[in-house]
C-alpha cells in the first residue's frame, strides 16, 4: 500500500534524509528510531508532505503522491494525519472544537468562517473523545487539561479525518510515564481495532519495542536498521545510535517498563498487606 522510494531531502549541502527506502504491505505499527538529527522527523514530514521531497518518490495503493498539489495534495494529508510532540491544539478553545478542526480540510470556507460543523460531526467527535477516555473534558479548553489528555485530543483530531496512516513525530516525548503509557496504548488500539497504520518517531528503543511490530533505525538520515523488535539487539541498538562508551539502553529509555514494576510492585505489596 505505502511504498517510499529513495527519499532524500537536503537542506543546502546538508542531506537530512538520505535515499530511504520502505514498503508498508499492511496496516502495521512502526517506530521510527534514532539519534537527535537523524532525519526522524524530516522524513514524517515529507510523508505527509509538509515539506518536498528532493529526490525519490511516496507512493499509495500504487499512485504516486509526491508530486500532488492543491485538492490532491490535501487529500492525501487527510489520508496521512500527523500528530506532533507538542500537541498543536488551539489551547483558548474547547476541546470538542479542537477535535472538529480534524474536518477543516473536507469544509467549505464559509463553514469555517463561521464555525459550522454538521450535527454528525459534533456526535462523531463526542464519540472518538468517549473513546479515548476524555468525553468528559469535551467542553473544557484544551489549555486545561493535562499533556496526556491533550495529546488523545490531537489523536482525537486526527481520527475525525478518519486517516488509513496516523504519523506520530515523538507523540510521547513532553509526557511523564503514566501519560506516555496511555498515549501509546491509545495508538495501538487505533491500530489494532480500526486497522490503521501508525508510523512513530520515537526517542527511546523501549517504547519501539514493547508497543511496535516494526523498528525502523535511522542514522545520518539512512535506513540503518529495518526488522522486528527481536531483531533489535542491543549490538544493532549501537549501530543505530553510535557505538560511542555513553551508549546504554537506559539512556533510550522512557521507563515504561520501570512504571510497570513499579505499579506491579505496589499490587504485590497491597496483596501481602490482604
Ligand atoms: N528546515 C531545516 N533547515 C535546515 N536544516 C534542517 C531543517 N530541518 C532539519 N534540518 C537538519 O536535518 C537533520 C535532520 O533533522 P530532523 O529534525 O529530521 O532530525 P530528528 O531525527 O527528527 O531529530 P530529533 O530527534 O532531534 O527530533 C538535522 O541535521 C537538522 O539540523
Ligand atoms: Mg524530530
Amino acid at each position: 500500500m505505502l511504498e517510499v522510494n529513495q527519499l532524500t531531502k537536503t537542506f543546502g549541502t546538508k542531506t537530512a534524509v538520505d535515499s530511504v527506502s520502505f514498503k508498508v504491505e499492511r496496516p502495521i505499527m512502526i517506530g521510527i528510531i534514532g539519534r537527535s538529527g537523524a532525519g526522524k522527523s524530516t522524513l514524517l514530514r515529507m510523508l505527509n508532505r509538509l515539506s518536498d521531497a528532493s529526490e525519490g518518490t511516496i507512493t499509495y495503493d500504487g499512485k504516486d503522491v509526491t508530486s500532488r498539489t492543491g485538492a490532491a495534495k490535501r487529500s492525501w494529508q487527510s489520508e496521512c494525519a500527523m500528530i506532533f510532540q507538542q500537541f498543536n491544539l488551539v489551547p483558548r478553545m474547547d476541546v470538542v472544537s479542537n477535535v472538529l478542526h480534524g474536518t477543516l480540510n473536507s469544509r467549505s470556507t464559509l463553514a469555517t468562517m463561521f464555525n459550522l460543523y454538521p450535527q454528525s460531526d459534533i456526535h462523531k467527535a463526542i464519540e472518538i473523545l468517549d473513546r479515548l477516555g476524555i468525553a468528559q473534558q469535551a467542553a473544557q479548553r484544551a489549555e486545561a487539561l493535562s499533556g496526556g489528555q491533550q495529546q488523545r485530543v490531537a489523536i482525537a483530531r486526527a481520527l475525525m479525518q478518519d486517516p488509513q496512516i496516523i504519523l506520530a513525530d515523538e507523540p510521547i516525548a513532553s509526557l511523564d510515564p503514566m501519560n506516555a503509557q496511555i498515549v501509546m496504548e491509545a495508538l495501538r488500539t487505533i491500530h489494532e481495532e480500526d486497522g490503521r497504520t501508525v508510523i512513530a518517531n520515537l526517542h527511546t528503543l523501549d517504547t519501539a519495542r514493547r508497543y511496535c511490530d516494526r523498528v525502523i533505525g535511522m542514522r545520518d538520515g539512512r535506513v540503518v536498521f529495518d526488522g522486528t523488535p527481536e531483531q533489535l539487539t542491543t549490538g544493532a541498538a549501537r549501530d543505530i545510535y553510535g557505538a560511542d562508551a555513553s551508549f546504554s539502553e537506559e539512556s533510550t529509555s522512557t521507563s515504561i517498563e520501570t512504571l510497570d514494576t513499579a505499579a506491579a510492585r505496589a499490587i504485590r505489596e497491597a496483596e501481602a498487606v490482604v
